[in-house]
């Protein structure tokens, strides 16, 4: 044992029908960590997410949150616990400012001869050093967001999650629409992140995006973890090996960490 864990699952099961979509999953992330969540379509990971999320209620299982035990019925739940989730439509509003959706749902209200009123001000202001914070480059924080590039809506989206102080932030495929420049630009906001304390849960099928930035690994095949891996000690074609399971024959090397 190194750090401690920040969030762990055990015995996870979500079936959809007759489907199992999840088969008893066990799934941990050490504060500071950024995990990396991979496998093949199919396999479990937006569906392991979604439960982290609370947009999921698992069939079995047990979910703990700095070794308490949580039960998330809400993405409301998740959010209030510290877990931020950035799907990969991110669920930012277009057709407003970049401020206007790093507080949305939880505007700074000032109150004047008892009269309320948006703080405009301070939430461009709060936004600003957000942004700073993670070396996001906006052209003007009055922009639209529906003006920005894909790597920028990230670095909003994740701006967004710091906002509300989440200590867990789960992002699905945050790099597979982007241009090559806009990659690397996600992949920093991942590490800085990292640097502040935060655990990152990342879902990628861009293995060399996952050795760059992850710490561990987790592997679903068909809804089961086969691989946990150290980063660290595993080269890109051990991890294509896991996913495509030509490694679940060789050995059966499950790390318990
Ligand atoms: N809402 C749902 N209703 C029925 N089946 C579902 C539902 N969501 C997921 N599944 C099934 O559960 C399994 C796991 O799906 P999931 O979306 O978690 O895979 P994934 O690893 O995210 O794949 P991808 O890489 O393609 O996004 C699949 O067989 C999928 O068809
Ligand atoms: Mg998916």
């Amino acid at each position: 044992m190194t750090d401690p864990l920040k969030l762990s699952m055990r015995g996870l099961v979500k079936r959809f029908g007759g489907v199992v979509a999840l088969d008893s999953v066990d799934f941990e992330l050490r504060r500071g960590e950024v995990m990396a969540l991979v496998g093949d379509n199919g396999a479990g990971k937006s569906t392991l997410i979604k439960t982290l999320a609370g947009a999921h209620m698992p069939d079995e299982g047990v979910m703990e949150i700095d070794g308490a035990p949580v039960r998330f019925t809400s993405p409301q739940d998740a959010w209030n616990r510290g877990v931020a989730t950035i799907f990969q439509e991110l669920a930012l509003a277009g057709k407003m400012t970049i401020a206007d959706n790093i507080f949305l749902g939880r505007e700074i209200v000032r109150k004047v001869a008892g009269i309320p009123f948006l703080d405009r001000r301070e939430m461009h202001r709060r936004s600003k050093e957000l942004l700073e914070r993670l070396d996001v480059v906006v052209p003007d924080i009055h922009t639209w967001v529906e003006y920005l590039s894909g790597g920028q809506r990230q670095g909003v989206a994740i701006a967004r999650a710091l906002n509300i102080d989440a200590e867990v932030i789960v992002m699905d495929e945050p790099t597979a629409a982007l241009a090559v420049a806009e990659v690397r630009k996600v992949l920093e906001f991942i590490k800085a992140l990292r640097r502040q304390g935060k655990s990152v849960v990342l879902i990628s099928h861009n293995v060399q995006d996952v050795m760059e930035v992850s710490d561990r690994i987790t592997v679903l095949r068909r809804g089961r973890r086969i691989g946990l891996l150290e980063t660290a000690n595993t080269t890109p074609e051990e991890v294509v090996g896991y996913i495509t399971g030509a490694a679940l024959a060789q050995k059966q090397q499950l790390e318990q960490a």
